[in-house]
């Protein structure tokens, strides 16, 4: 069988089609994969903007499906796969319409896929060549735990088994990768802020760690919360301002997020800072990796308290943020004894692949009950 899925949830257009054989035990290959990125249309605005973002999906769309047909020499699919929520209601709507027509024209049916399942799911993924869900004597142990971070949403979910979630937690307010793109904003980088705040934390980090290889101060902790006093002596005009931000809802007893209160204490700081004349790329290295700290620390936090609860084996991290290397590098650290996937980088921003992929799976498990095309709609908010 052959799916087509399509991806407009925000300002990625994204097109693939997919060839799935071994029914309930899939093996999928993908014939072609075609991705527009809209960052630099979205960068001067700091944010995506929902009608810039609904007009260069209309533009690419027609164009992503001719690529992906000519690369992948077919006339037409079986089945097509599109995203109605989460994401910006006039960007899904796009996508919705134009395979509306396609459904009709060829005659096969429509998927309704929401783009949070097609994240879980996106760490079984690849963007070239073939994979597998594992299913049969490969089956996970059920519940997985996944952290869905990225820039509309922060949560975790239990998976029960695919196609069955609940949520236990959740940002009260901003999403990781919505506190990561605005404290980027207020530190003059651009869009999207969330790989930019993460270079420069890490030069801060690499750099804090060389100074610490000379001086035997250990990395990371400031010059001041007792630093090695001959390393004090030896530099005394370099102690560093002291930096430090609050790990949100750290202490509270469920598993929700909050990271608006973070947000805002960065921009008291950095006014603080103004205030002295001494924001320089210096102090915006050391509020970035402050930062960043901050928000993997919590995340890593509530993750582990989850997964404790729910005597969880393996652990799923997804979405944009997932793209983060240290936030990678912290889970293995700190999380042992359960099994973590992580998508493969380019699946970890938004994409039709992992659409595709819940697609099938929505389709081999409801096939008597396929929605009518013309009942399919977007739903900004839809939840997991
Ligand atoms: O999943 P995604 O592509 O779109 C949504 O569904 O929202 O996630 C985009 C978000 C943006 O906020 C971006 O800043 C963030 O993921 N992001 C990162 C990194 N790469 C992308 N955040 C932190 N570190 C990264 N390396
Ligand atoms: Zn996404």
């Amino acid at each position: 069988m052959k799916i087509l899925s399509i991806e407009t949830s925000c300002d990625e257009t994204g097109i693939s089609i997919l060839e799935v054989k071994g029914g309930k035990k899939p093996s999928f290959k993908v014939l072609a994969d075609s991705l527009s990125s809209q960052i630099v249309i979205h960068a001067p605005y700091g944010g995506v903007y929902p009608m810039l973002a609904k007009r260069e999906h209309i533009k690419n769309l027609p164009i992503l499906l001719e690529k992906v047909l000519k690369k992948s020499k077919i006339k037409k699919v079986d089945l097509i796969a599109v995203t109605t929520g989460p994401g910006l209601e006039p960007a899904l709507w796009t996508g919705i319409v134009f395979a509306k027509e396609l459904a009709e024209k060829w005659g096969v049916p429509l998927i309704p896929v929401n783009h949070m399942e097609g994240h879980v799911l996106s760490v079984f993924g690849k963007n070239k060549g073939t994979f597998k869900i594992p299913q049969g004597k490969n089956k996970l142990k059920f519940p997985v735990l996944s952290l869905l971070v990225s820039g509309g949403h922060t949560e975790l979910v239990l998976v029960k088994d695919w196609m069955k979630y609940k949520v236990i937690g959740q940002t009260l307010d901003d999403a990781a990768g919505e506190a990561f793109d605005k404290v980027a904003r207020m530190l003059g980088l651009p869009y999207p802020g969330g790989p930019e705040i993460s270079k420069l934390a890490e030069k801060e980090r690499r750099k804090k760690l060389r100074e610490a290889e000379l001086f035997g101060v250990s990395a990371g902790r400031r010059l001041e919360d007792g630093a090695n006093f001959s390393a004090e002596k030896l530099r005394p005009q370099k102690v560093a301002a002291p930096l430090s931000l609050p790990r949100p809802m750290l202490h509270s007893k469920n598993f929700d997020f909050s990271f608006s209160g973070l947000k805002t204490a960065v921009l008291y700081l950095i006014r603080k800072i103004e205030l002295k004349n001494h924001l320089n790329d210096k102090t915006k290295a050391q509020i970035a990796m402050e930062f960043e700290n901050a928000v993997i620390e919590t995340l890593i936090h509530k993750t582990k308290k989850a997964i404790e609860k729910h005597k969880i084996e393996t652990l799923i991290i997804a979405g944009g943020v997932s793209a983060n290397k240290y936030l990678r590098k912290e889970v293995k650290k700190n999380i042992k004894n359960v099994n973590i996937l992580f998508p493969e980088k380019k699946l970890t921003t938004d994409n039709s692949i992992m659409i595709g992929i819940v697609g099938y799976l929505q389709y081999i498990k409801n096939k008597k009950r396929v929605p009518r095309i013309r009942n399919i709609k977007a739903s900004g908010n839809l939840s997991l």
